[in-house]
């Protein structure tokens, strides 16, 4: 084991505006350890998320940044290969924050600050980083603590065909809501919503216009807004809210890379006019319910009520290039790597 080579990717510079694959930079360096009170986990999948984009900026936010010359902050998951760790055996599957590289030492100070979760027994390692893992839980929280659809309530989704987005509408169907509407870039992420997802309308914002197509599919207005993208989508939804409806500010892709702040939404006053309440959420503020929201996702997962889409890229070699899929709009569901 000690001629292992771990590569990697650091941060090189941080972006102004745009990332781009040049603010990486591609590491080879022998595995030295573990040493005593250490183990070495086998990196299988690393997740991305469009928050990540935040981590490469020095300011101050709910994660602190990615140092330069650090390596990329990421979780994943592993099989642990050695391990000088009490509780941690080798053959374990592991979740844990492992960052963009093959093999990860962790120690046992951060077991016991993070524990590593260990994959259950009959669950696809992969899986627990999306359905099962973050993704799955920002969807059941935002939908079901803020969002809370009722039966014959209209349900309205950005980013529909992504991670989360995708997970929150089948949520919302589960829950009774009478239509849900996922709006997405392009044919093909448009049909994989109504023919695999179940989403009863999807509207593909790159072709279509939005504000009309929501005026016709909702004439009494949208009861629940779960909004992934901000800018122009944030106002297609506020202009066609029902009264007393409910906005879940889950995230505003659409501005990760702007370089100055973005305007607000205009049509805001909607929220006087109409009684609507919109409130934003991060999914560790729930963290006390992980238990039981993961205990749900599961069953539905295992019943198949909840379909997951995991678009899965391969080699460690294309992980900045898979990073900036989330920001073309490439990624089906999970943006996730095959190390
Ligand atoms: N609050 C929380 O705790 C929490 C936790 C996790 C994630 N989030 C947020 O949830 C949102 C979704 O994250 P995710 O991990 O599920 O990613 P994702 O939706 O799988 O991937 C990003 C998708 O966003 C869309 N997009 C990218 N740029 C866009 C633009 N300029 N305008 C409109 N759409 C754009 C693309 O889809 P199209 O092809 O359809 O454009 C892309 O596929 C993000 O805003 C993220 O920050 C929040």
């Amino acid at each position: 084991l000690n001629s292992l080579v771990n590569r990697q990717w650091r941060l090189a510079s941080r972006p102004s505006g745009q990332v781009s694959e040049e603010n990486f930079r591609f590491v080879e360096e022998a595995v030295v350890g573990p040493s005593a009170g250490e183990a070495l986990v086998r990196v299988k999948f690393v997740a991305f998320e469009p928050a990540m984009r935040g981590w490469l900026d020095d300011v101050k936010s709910y994660a602190p940044p990615v140092q330069i010359d650090e390596v990329m902050r990421a979780s994943g998951v592993g099989e642990v290969i050695e391990s000088n760790i009490d509780g941690v055996a080798v053959g374990d599957w592991v979740l844990g924050n492992f960052g963009w590289q093959e093999y990860v030492i962790v120690s046992a100070e951060t077991h016991a600050r993070t524990p590593l979760r260990r994959v259950p027994d009959g669950v696809a390692p992969q899986l627990m980083l999306s359905a099962l893992g973050t993704t799955g839980l920002t969807a059941y929280f935002g939908m079901l603590e803020i969002g809370k659809p009722t039966a014959g309530d209209h349900v309205l989704i950005t980013g529909a065909a992504g991670a989360t987005g995708s997970i929150a509408g089948q949520i919302a169907k589960l829950k009774g809501a009478e239509k849900v509407i996922g709006i997405a870039g392009g044919p093909e992420k448009c049909s994989v919503l109504v023919e695999q997802l179940g989403f009863d309308v999807a509207i593909d914002y790159k072709s279509e216009r939005v504000r009309r197509r929501l005026r016709e599919e909702c004439p009494n207005g949208v009861n629940v807004f779960f909004d992934n993208v901000g800018g122009q989508l944030l106002d297609d939804g506020l202009i066609n809210m029902a009264r007393n409806g409910r906005i879940v500010i889950c995230g505003g892709i659409s501005s990760y890379n702007d370089e100055s702040v973005p305007p607000g939404p205009k049509y805001y006053m909607q929220l006087v006019a109409r009684h609507l309440t919109m409130e934003g959420f991060l999914l560790f503020d729930y963290a006390d319910k992980n238990e039981q929201a993961l205990k749900d996702l599961g069953e539905w997962v295992q019943q198949g009520k909840i379909v997951h889409l995991e678009d899965i890229q391969s080699k460690i070699e294309n992980a900045p290039k898979t990073f900036l899929r989330l920001f073309e709009g490439k990624n089906v569901g999970k943006q996730l790597l095959e190390i």
